[in-house]
Formats: structure tokens, C-alpha cells, sequence
């Protein structure tokens, strides 16, 4: 049996990458999985994923930049599975520039993508953690289990990157609020944690192409990997390994802190 057998997981930006990864790790221990995209497309093919292993998923193209559309992500979650268990928040964008060429609309994009979809799905799933829990605590004197929130920060939060002045913002954001809502939510048996990821092979790290909004120039790449001590990129398994140990009950007695999954990344070690 696997270690989340019977819980319900929902994985935002699961169409490709680490959440991608992530889903169907979360799956192949047990949990049924709601896999949200914006892309409809790398979704469907992520749950297909699931399927075919066996598992248990759900799709969800809802944009939670807007709270309507994480309180639909969230009830896709209970109409389908009963409950809501675990929320990995990994939806993510970069659209590195300079901090002299920032603009308003490429911050405000960056946070409400990085940020906000974390700030919305977490708030939209309160009802089926903190209530659960609160009243299952009233009625037994403790929760049942522990319910689990994973957020994504980003190495780049540590160490600070050139060009990603509105990533950092977000990410760093990210590890803060970690602490804070760890110090809120435990009282309820709830964990949460982030992951920071440091350099992994995806769509974001890719070699950038002429015109693009993503990737990253290949000279950058090149250093990137010069820096990581395990002396190899990482894959997105590597860090959905992470998520399936912090959701878990082995993480049971983890909470608030962010986890580096970089290689040891220089000055990302925590
Ligand atoms: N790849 C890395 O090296 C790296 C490093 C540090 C942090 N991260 C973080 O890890 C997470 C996953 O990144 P990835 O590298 O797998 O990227 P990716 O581009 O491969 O996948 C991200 C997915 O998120 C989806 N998405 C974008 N906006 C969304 C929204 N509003 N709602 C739902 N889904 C949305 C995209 O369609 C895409 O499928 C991100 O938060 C990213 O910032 C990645």
C-alpha cells in the first residue's frame, strides 16, 4: 500500500515539468490527484500519465490568479474525490529582465503567477483543512492525520538572480509566508513547507530561443550547472521526490521550513 493511499491531492501547474512529475508521483503512492493547468493540453496528458499507472487523477484548467477560479479547483477536488487532503502549490512563470526595464505589468504577472495562485488555492482549500480539522480536533480531541500544503520558492530566492528582480519578489515571499502559515495552521495537525528548487531540467531552464519569454541563454546555463556540488542539473523528479516526503507522514514533524533541492547549489544550502 502506498504511503497516501486514501488522501486527495490537488497539483497546480501539473501540465509539465515538477508538477507534472509531482502528480504522478503523488499518485503512485496512493493519493488521487487533481491535476490543474491553465494549458489544457499538457494536463490532459498528465492525467492520462495517471491513468495509465493506475492511479486516480482529475483535471482542472481553472487560472487561480482569480479566487472564483481556486474555489472551482477546489471543489473539482470534493465533487470528484469527497475531500481535500494536500495542495501543492507549483504553479510558476519567469519573465526575467533587468530591474532598470522593469515594468508594472511584468511584476504584477510574475507575483500573481508565482504567488497568487498559492495565496488563492490555499485560501479556497481552508474549508476542507482547517474546518476539517478543527472540528475533527472538537469531536475525537485530535486530527485524524496531518493535511499537508507544499509551496515552491526557488533557490534564486536565496542567493539573488541577475534579471529576476519579480521572481525573487514572489519566491521570497514564498519562504516567509511558509513560516507564517506554519505557525497558523499547526494547531490543526496542518504542515506546511516549500520546496526550493535550484537548477532543474524544464520548459523554464530550457536554452532560451530567440523571442521567447522563458528559458535562459545558454552561457547562464552553462554556469548554473558549474555551480551545483552533485555536479549535475537536476530533473523534476528530483524535487517531486521532495514533495512526496513532505506530504507524507514521514514530514509529520516538519513545518515551516523551505528545503533546497539544489544539487548544493553554491549558496543554496539552506
Ligand atoms: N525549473 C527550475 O529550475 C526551477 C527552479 C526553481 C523554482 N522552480 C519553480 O518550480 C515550479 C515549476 O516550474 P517548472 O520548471 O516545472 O516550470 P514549467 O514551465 O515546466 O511548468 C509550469 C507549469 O505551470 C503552468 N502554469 C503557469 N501559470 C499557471 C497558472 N496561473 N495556473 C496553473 N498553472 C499555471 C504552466 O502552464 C506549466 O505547465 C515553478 O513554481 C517554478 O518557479 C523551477
Amino acid at each position: 500500500m502506498g504511503r497516501l493511499e486514501g488522501r486527495v491531492a490537488v497539483v497546480t501547474g501539473a501540465g509539465r515539468g515538477i508538477g507534472r512529475a509531482t502528480a504522478v508521483r503523488l499518485a503512485r503512492d496512493g493519493a488521487a490527484v487533481v491535476v490543474n493547468d491553465v494549458d489544457p493540453e499538457p494536463a490532459n496528458e498528465t492525467a492520462e500519465l495517471i491513468g495509465r499507472d493506475g492511479g486516480q487523477a482529475a483535471v482542472s484548467t481553472d487560472d487561480t490568479i482569480s479566487l472564483d477560479a481556486a474555489k472551482r479547483l477546489v471543489r473539482t477536488a470534493v465533487e470528484r474525490f469527497g475531500k481535500l487532503d494536500i495542495v501543492v502549490n507549483n504553479a510558476g512563470i519567469t519573465r526575467d529582465r533587468m530591474f532598470h526595464r522593469m515594468d508594472d505589468e511584468t511584476l504584477d504577472f510574475v507575483l500573481d503567477v508565482n504567488l497568487r495562485t498559492a495565496y488563492h488555492t490555499t485560501l479556497a482549500a481552508m474549508p476542507y483543512l482547517r474546518d476539517v480539522a478543527k472540528q475533527e480536533i472538537a469531536e475525537q480531541g485530535k486530527v485524524a492525520y496531518h493535511r499537508k500544503i507544499n509551496f515552491t520558492s526557488s533557490s534564486a530566492a536565496m542567493t539573488g538572480n541577475v534579471g529576476q528582480y519579480n521572481y525573487t519578489a514572489a519566491k521570497g515571499a514564498v519562504i516567509a509566508t511558509t513560516k507564517t502559515l506554519a505557525r497558523e495552521l499547526g494547531p490543526f495537525g496542518i504542515n506546511v513547507n516549500a520546496v526550493a528548487p535550484g537548477f532543474i531540467e524544464t520548459r523554464l531552464t530550457a536554452p532560451k530561443e530567440e523571442g521567447s519569454d522563458i528559458g535562459i541563454p545558454q552561457n547562464l546555463r552553462d554556469m548554473a550547472v558549474m555551480l551545483i556540488a552533485l555536479g549535475r542539473p537536476g530533473q523534476p523528479e528530483d524535487v517531486a521526490n521532495v514533495h512526496a516526503f513532505l506530504v507524507s507522514s514521514d514530514a509529520d514533524f516538519v513545518s515551516g521550513v523551505t528545503i533546497p533541492v539544489a544539487g548544493g547549489q553554491l549558496g543554496a544550502m539552506g
